[in-house]
């Protein structure tokens, strides 16, 4: 299986005949390597409403006719704009072709912004994904604070790699990401949502260097990168 990061929380995940996407925020993402036009997905899995995240959803999977999974509200509000969809929520998991699914918590907000009304689309509650394929399990926290619960996360099933933001001011910061990799207890920790912009401007190698100290195996993929599971 290939994990490809695309930059911020977008990862691209290839096993097989199989290809998903992650929160392909490409367009208007500064540090973003490949355009939403080169992206060839079957699925597209959208962990909240936020504009960093939905990004090219919807022109990704109409163009594709990728199945966008997603909780309820959010999958509704996709569903309206002609996507195809998979509804799911917080603690249910769903077996598809390529893998099993499971939303996790996320503690963040959750609207879509809309300026030119002045209006805030709520989105349902923000998630995390757990991503089990052939038996390794991806763990992407999506866009979170630290919380306990995420030991649980760890205790139920063993995570092969883990996809944390560290980038502070909107979510976890490196010293909050190193607790959640701890408790995760991923075999590998990769950190996101980082020096797209300068409020979470972050030094991952410092982050990864810091995991090691703790024993933990950490990686920085900068856009683009891909790592082998
Ligand atoms: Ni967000
Ligand atoms: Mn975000």
């Amino acid at each position: 299986m290939k994990l490809t990061f695309l930059g911020h929380s977008c990862v691209l995940i290839e096993h097989g005949e199989h290809r998903l996407i992650i929160d392909p925020f490409l367009t208007g993402n500064p540090v973003a390597t490949v355009s939403a036009d080169e992206i060839e997905v079957d699925y597209v899995l959208v962990t909240h409403g936020h504009g960093d995240h939905l990004g090219d959803t919807v022109q990704i999977a109409k163009r594709n006719d990728a199945t966008v999974i997603a909780n309820f509200e959010l999958a509704t509000y996709l569903g309206w704009q002609g996507v195809k969809t998979h509804e799911m929520h917080i603690g249910g998991s769903f077996s598809f072709p390529f893998g099993k699914v499971k939303l996790t918590p996320a503690l963040h907000g959750t609207g879509l912004v809309i300026p030119e009304k002045k209006e805030i689309v709520y989105l349902g509650m923000p998630t995390g994904l757990l991503i089990t394929i052939d038996g390794k399990t991806i763990y992407h926290a999506g866009d979170t604070g630290l919380f306990s619960d995420m030991k649980l996360i760890g205790q139920r099933q063993p995570i092969d790699v883990a996809f944390l933001p560290i980038g502070d001011n909107y979510t976890m910061g490196p010293e909050d990401a190193l607790l959640a990799a701890e408790w995760i207890g991923a075999k590998q920790v990769v950190p996101m949502h980082y020096s797209t912009w300068p409020p979470i401007e972050q030094d991952a190698y410092k982050y990864v260097q810091e995991l090691g100290q703790r024993g933990i195996q950490g990686v920085v993929l900068k856009p683009g990168d891909n790592i082998s599971l």
